[in-house]
């Protein structure tokens, strides 16, 4: 007799998403907006959580959601779908397409939690390496889409970590080349590059995941939404759970919408830093940076052991360094303009040291 059950044959050696959350005065590590929403959105979503009936489940369908992102997106709500973050639309996703038997291909280097979704939706993921400077061509979609002839392709827009751009040309071959459905990880696209959202009409099997989380601000909420095809939306809902999205969550996207230009203000703001903290990077001798239209810059330096000593002055970043294809790599998320100049100066002392 065993006290205890063992978890499910291929989950064994599964290492579980673990960006570090601490507690230091310069967090640079996940991606998150610096600025919080304003208190006005504090304020309509309080006023729409108290008209709630809670004792109620909520609108199953999210129907007035969905219609509000239609809205805002120029499609119909039938091509629309909603979960909780868009890491739950790529699982539901897969869970829909994936499954055993089924194989996804990603590319590498690539957002860490798309192998890991794929594992526990119990689906095959390859990893295609993209090329020296991260950039997806038209020409290396293609030959990995014929190589590893896949039933889903997953690739963010801009990538992340590298923050590269996917050119429309390279989600063209992807979905041509092939017959898988090809789902475009739009998490950051609001900071700059091309969505895919307007070839939607132009490829059947071409689905656009986006998020609250970056661009909107709102992190703490985990919703995220799908634009695609009428047959995917009524697919999802065979994976869904029962109620999947909740009330709170309905009413307070459904703020954020209303409030859509108050809450995104502050975009030109990022970018603006964003190619101001590259520049300075790229003044530092022996730094690579890569172009990124994300709210995030990944560099490359030789220097060894910068993570720790960047955390000794109370910085966090993200360390790529012990990453296949990322070695001495490090992701740093943009901040305010103080939280940046912290960065840097921390980083500038650790280089020259
Ligand atoms: C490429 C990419 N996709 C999705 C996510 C997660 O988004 P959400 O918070 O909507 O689950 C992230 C978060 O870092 C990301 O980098």
């Amino acid at each position: 007799m065993s006290d205890r059950v063992p978890v499910r044959d291929d989950l064994g050696d599964v290492v579980p998403y673990g960006a570090p959350q601490l507690d230091v005065p310069v967090r640079l590590n996940t991606n998150e907006t610096a600025e919080p929403p304003p208190p006005a959105f504090l304020e309509a979503v309080a006023d729409g959580v108290r008209e709630l009936q809670l004792h109620r489940y909520p609108d199953r369908p999210a129907a007035a959601l969905r219609a509000a992102i239609a809205g805002v997106e120029g499609l119909t709500p039938d091509r629309v779908w909603a979960a909780n973050g868009s890491n739950e639309i790529l699982l539901q996703l897969f869970q829909a397409y994936g499954g055993p038997g089924r194989r996804l291909l990603l590319f590498r280097p690539g957002y860490s939690a798309h192998p890991l979704i794929a594992r526990v939706a119990n689906t095959d993921a390859v990893e295609h390496d993209l090329p020296e400077d991260f950039r997806l061509t038209p020409d290396v979609a293609s030959e990995a889409v014929r190589r590893h002839r896949p039933h889903l392709v997953c690739i963010a827009n801009p990538n992340n970590p590298s923050g590269v751009p996917t050119e429309l040309d390279a989600v063209r071959a992807l979905h041509d080349a092939g017959d898988a459905l090809v789902v475009l990880d739009e998490a950051y696209v609001e900071f700059g590059g091309v969505s895919a959202r307007e070839l939607l009409d132009e490829l059947p099997r071409l689905v656009v995941s986006r998020t609250f989380s970056k661009a909107y601000r709102l992190a703490g909420l985990r919703l995220g939404y799908l634009l695609a095809h009428d047959w995917v939306v009524d697919d999802l809902r065979k994976v869904r759970l029962p109620y999947h999205l909740d009330a709170v969550k309905q009413v307070a996207g459904l703020a954020a919408l209303r409030m859509r230009d108050d809450l995104l203000e502050h975009v030109p703001r990022v970018c603006a830093e964003r190619d101001r903290v590259a520049g300075a990077l790229r003044q530092l001798g022996d730094v690579h940076v890569w172009p990124s239209t994300g709210n995030f810059l990944l560099f490359r330096t030789e220097v060894p052991g910068v993570f720790e000593r960047l955390l000794e002055r109370g910085v966090l970043v993200r360390d790529f360094s012990t990453r296949p294809r990322l070695e001495g790599c490090l992701r740093v998320t943009v901040g305010t303009p103080y939280e940046n100049d912290v960065f840097l100066e921390a980083l500038r002392a650790v280089v020259a040291d």
